[in-house]
């Protein structure tokens, strides 16, 4: 069983034998192995229970991260020192140490340096880059708290570094940049008009057909056991006393113990930092089924829709 606790000693002392180790980071809590380790790698598969064709994203310091790129474009450099560390994964071509293990066979690999002082303080003591999915079973909500990951997976981690609730919530931006206008392939916790701010016009490109080209794209995903529905507006749904609401910020007119608020201030990244465990606090309830209004197109609120369009797609018709 997987021991939680604070020490960077213990963590460091595992990941250099091959083990596997639970991180914080500000997005979502990561499943961490030695990225240049192929057996360690393929624990992590093993312990998600993840199709071997979803490439792993690659975590490092900011002074080391390059190192595992062959090459870095310009409008590249430029986003990733204005936001890193951060919620940002950036696509580039790998360098033959990262193993094919890590990218699924790909030739590109997925960078990123979190934002979380304890993580970075672990990356800074190895001499080798993490590879690090979501800590959760594949396909399960995405854990925010080193709870979350002992609930599921403490049978197969040997430590889960503690570093309390992830402070953004959902996982990272994820962009390429192998084509004349950057192509963001996951909206998440870097919202795409700060990336405009910092490198202009990028395009979005989110796959969610259910036989995925692009990896990692399956259309069901972060998804709870339990019937969930996203809906443009809650008159589209039959009511009963079974169904729990999930609103932005509006309130219904219903009992208050079945409307769940994700920031009654209307503020969007305290939306995203709540949204993974109102959804796991919701499918371990006695609600029947789990009800969701799409939030606006604007700001985190893409990304928030993006992943309750994925929790529900299982129970999407015509789609
Ligand atoms: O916020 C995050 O990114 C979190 C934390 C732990 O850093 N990690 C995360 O990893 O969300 P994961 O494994 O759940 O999602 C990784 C996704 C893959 O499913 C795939 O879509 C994309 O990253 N990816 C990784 N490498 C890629 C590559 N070379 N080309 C295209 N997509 C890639
Ligand atoms: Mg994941």
């Amino acid at each position: 069983m997987s021991k939680v606790g604070t020490s960077i000693d213990e963590a460091v002392e595992i990941l250099k034998r091959g083990g596997l180790v639970a991180i914080p980071t500000e997005t979502v809590y990561g499943l961490g192995a030695n990225a240049l380790n192929k057996s360690a790698v393929l624990k992590v598969f093993a312990a998600k229970k993840r199709p071997s064709f979803d490439p792993l994203i690659v975590h490092s310091t900011k002074d080391k991260i390059f190192n595992w790129a062959k090459t870095v474009p310009e409008k590249a450099r430029i986003l990733a020192d204005a936001i890193w560390p951060g919620p940002l994964t950036l696509i580039l071509t790998k360098t033959d140490d990262i193993p094919y293990e890590v990218t699924s066979g790909l030739d590109t690999v997925g960078l990123r340096v979190p934002n979380h002082p304890l993580a970075l303080q672990l990356l800074e003591r190895l001499d080798f880059p993490l590879s690090a999915p979501s800590a959760n079973p594949f396909a399960y909500i995405s854990p925010t708290t080193a709870q979350h990951v002992f609930d599921s997976l403490k049978d197969e981690i040997d430590y889960i570094l503690n570093g309390g609730e992830s402070q953004i919530g959902i996982e990272s931006t994820i962009i390429a940049f192998d084509k004349e206008i950057p192509t963001v392939y996951r909206l998440g916790g870097l919202s795409i008009e700060d990336i405009e701010k910092v490198i202009g016009h990028v395009q979005v490109q989110i796959n969610t057909s259910s036989n995925p080209k692009t990896p990692g794209s399956a259309k069901m995903h972060y998804a709870p056991l339990k019937p969930m529905f996203l809906v443009d507006d809650f008159s589209q749904i039959e009511d009963d006393a079974t169904t729990a609401y999930i609103t932005f910020h509006e309130n219904l007119d219903i009992e208050n113990q079945r409307q769940f608020s994700l920031s009654t201030k209307g503020d969007y990244y305290e939306a995203a930092a709540r949204l993974y465990a109102l959804l796991r606090e919701l499918d371990e309830s006695d609600f029947r089924r789990i009800v969701a209004k799409r939030l606006p197109e604007e700001s985190l609120g893409r990304a928030i829709n993006d992943r309750l369009q994925r929790a529900s797609a299982r129970y999407i018709k015509n789609d």
